[in-house]
């Protein structure tokens, strides 16, 4: 792709509804960004809704002893979509599937050149491929679907705030590995439904250097999950002994890594092995493809996890929080398995987040845009 990307603070935005048809960007309109419009304070130059709302601890041992009563795949709710709304599914997912393709090439075009690095914080990156990847996956976005509400890691939220659509942008997940030319880093693109997810897709960077490649998987609500158009399934293991596992550390160094620091030690001895990559979005279509059993991790943000929790999920694996309750998307833990082991991977994840609820640590929900509306 040759075109070069300009972009600038000043994007208009078209306040009118586009019919839902796929159109590649055009590269050189420009946006107007509205501000950010979360309640809180401030984190990582993102407002941080208060912690008022933590959840409150469970007794675990009573629902560990109802729950084991169920077959695994009714024991933990749905977090997929269960409508798409006036706009049918398999459009919604031609856009995404567009828009993320459309980042891709942007980071494609990146891959061998040398990178222009910035820093949001001491060791949490940001090239100029992340913010012309969001560009052109904006572009995609605002041609057909201009009046949906969008929140994207490098801009923010954008758009109508009363749309019942929230696309979540990752538009390069795995920025450190992209930055040293070392593989596991994609492309993650996800809309929401009244707040949860419809439509999904990953582009994933496979090889290295002198060998990259891609491959595209996605996912609708109630659809199925496929890589490069073939149906995928999450594995079938049903013991820790004989499942490899990935986890994530985020760039906080707080009470919550340091747990999972301890589960990774203990994961590790009990395990196969615990893998860490450093791109949540690949972690999850991992478990959705089948290759690994399990992930979690604390603190993701709503861009890292829309796309793969649903792929996990249309894979026929299981997602909820670390600590065995529902997950949303504004949730601050997440722990996808391939579902026949959910309840014993929780086993030992659940009662250390407990046990941070229970210090107080934050767990409630965070970046939602403000006035946007949920079916929760
Ligand atoms: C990060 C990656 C990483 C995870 C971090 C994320 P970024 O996203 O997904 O695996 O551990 O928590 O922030 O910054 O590369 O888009
Ligand atoms: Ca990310
Ligand atoms: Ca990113």
């Amino acid at each position: 792709m040759g075109r070069s990307l300009l972009f600038s603070a000043n994007i208009s935005l078209k306040s009118s509804c586009h019919l839902p048809r796929c159109s590649l960007p055009s590269f050189n309109r420009s946006y107007q960004c509205v501000p950010f419009s979360f309640k809180g304070n401030s984190h990582n130059g993102f407002p941080r809704l208060p912690s008022i709302h933590a959840k409150p601890a469970r007794n675990l041992s009573t629902t560990k002893a109802v729950l084991s009563e169920l077959p695994y795949q009714s024991r933990y709710p749905k977090i997929g979509a269960s409508s798409t709304g006036p706009i049918p599914l398999n459009q919604l997912i031609q856009v995404v599937e567009t828009a993320a393709k459309t980042g891709a090439e942007v980071v494609m075009e990146a891959v061998n050149k040398p990178r222009n690095i910035t820093y949001k914080g001491l060791t949490d990156l940001v090239t100029d491929t992340d913010k012309m990847s969001e560009a052109a996956i904006l572009e995609v976005v605002n041609k057909n679907f201009g009046d949906h509400l969008i929140l994207g890691e490098e801009g923010g939220v954008i758009g109508d705030s009363h749309s019942d659509y929230l696309w979540c942008i990752d538009p390069l997940d795995g920025t450190t590995n992209f930055a040293h030319g070392y593989p596991s880093f994609a492309v993650s693109v996800g809309v929401l439904f009244r707040g949860r997810p419809a439509a999904a897709a990953v582009v994933e960077f496979v090889g290295g250097p002198m060998a990259w490649n891609t491959r595209t998987f996605s996912a609708t609500a109630g659809g199925g999950a496929f890589c490069n158009g073939q149906r995928i399934h999450a594995s079938q293991t049903d013991t820790v002994e004989r499942s490899l596992l990935v986890t994530g550390f985020g760039y906080e160094h707080d009470d919550a890594w340091s747990t999972n620091i301890e589960l990774f030690k203990e994961f590790t001895d009990v395990s196969r092995g615990v893998r860490r990559l450093g791109a949540a979005a690949v972690d999850m279509c991992h478990v959705a493809l089948g290759i690994v059993e399990a992930y979690w991790e604390y603190r993701l943000k709503p861009w890292d996890m829309a796309a793969g929790v649903l792929m996990v999920e249309e894979a026929g694996g299981t997602v909820t929080c670390m600590d065995g309750n529902k997950f949303c998307v504004f949730d601050r833990s997440v722990l996808v398995s391939n579902g026949v082991l959910h309840s014993k991977l929780l086993e030992r994840i659940a009662p250390p987040t407990e046990k941070l609820i229970s210090k107080g640590f934050d767990f409630s929900p965070w970046f939602k845009p403000e006035n946007y509306h949920t079916d929760f």
